[in-house]
């Protein structure tokens, strides 16, 4: 795993999204892969400068996001499909068709996961995946466990994810309590990673993922043996690193 460590969250935005600008460029149809959480938003806001300049086009573009809730409507503030739209996807000019955000709410939320992973594969699979990392090593929504999930699915969320989280809601009894997350297996096909960790807080799950065991009680620590993933630390969340 390459790792690199920038003074501050700024920095990273600005470093992650010249890395994606330069995808789009090179590969104008390229498949990005997007996620959420407060991690991301330096670099959307770093890929919406980009665009305002005039320096990158997202018109034959497409995306595919890690995850969502399951149990709130795609109009619902928190929901992962409007925060895409809220924080990229409504300032830059790519197509609201060409974006794919995991909607489980059929009958049968199995089918939504295998339609997923099968829309991925049938688009050529992700070209570039950004991610962010839990407290507790996880990465999407796969939480730690005893075997890395492969495919996507639906999972019940840790206590201390839903804690992470109610900071988002009203209160932590408005946290959903299920998500659909792409699985381990789908986000190591993608050909290039990107995982951001910044703060303090995220300093014990970044030493796991890069000095730990390949184990899945730490689901970021699979990256080690993904052969194009690069990991970008401030210097606060690398302080454990040694
Ligand atoms: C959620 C998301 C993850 C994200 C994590 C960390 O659980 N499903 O994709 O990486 O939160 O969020 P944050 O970046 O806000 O710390």
């Amino acid at each position: 795993m390459n790792v690199q460590v920038y003074k501050d969250p700024a920095q990273i935005g600005k470093a992650v999204a010249t890395l994606f600008a330069a995808q789009v460029v090179k590969n104008p149809d390229c498949i990005l892969g997007m996620a959420t959480g407060s991690t991301p938003l330096p670099t959307y806001g770093a890929l919406v400068e980009l665009y305002e300049q005039g320096v990158v086009d997202f018109s034959t573009v497409r995306s595919f996001n890690l995850d969502e809730y399951v149990g709130i409507s795609r109009s619902h503030e928190q929901s992962y499909y409007r925060f895409m739209f809220d924080n990229l996807f409504s300032k830059i000019n790519i197509k609201p068709e060409n974006v794919q955000v995991p909607f489980p709410a059929s009958e049968n939320l199995e089918d939504d996961c295998a339609a997923y992973d099968a829309a991925i594969d049938a688009a050529g699979g992700v070209d570039l995946q950004i991610l962010g990392i839990g407290h507790n090593g996880h990465i999407a929504f796969n939480e730690p466990a005893s075997v890395f999930p492969f495919g996507t699915h639906i999972v019940d969320l840790t206590q201390s994810t839903i804690e992470a989280n109610k900071r988002f809601f009203d209160s932590i009894d408005d946290v959903p309590r299920r998500a659909m997350t792409m699985g381990i297996g789908t986000i190591m096909k993608a050909r290039e990673i990107v995982i951001v960790a910044t703060g303090a807080d995220k300093a014990d799950a970044a030493c796991a993922m890069i000095n730990g065991p390949v184990d899945p009680q730490c689901p970021a620590s699979v990256l080690q043996l993904h052969p194009a993933v690069t990991a970008f630390l401030d210097e606060a969340s690398a302080s454990r690193l040694g």
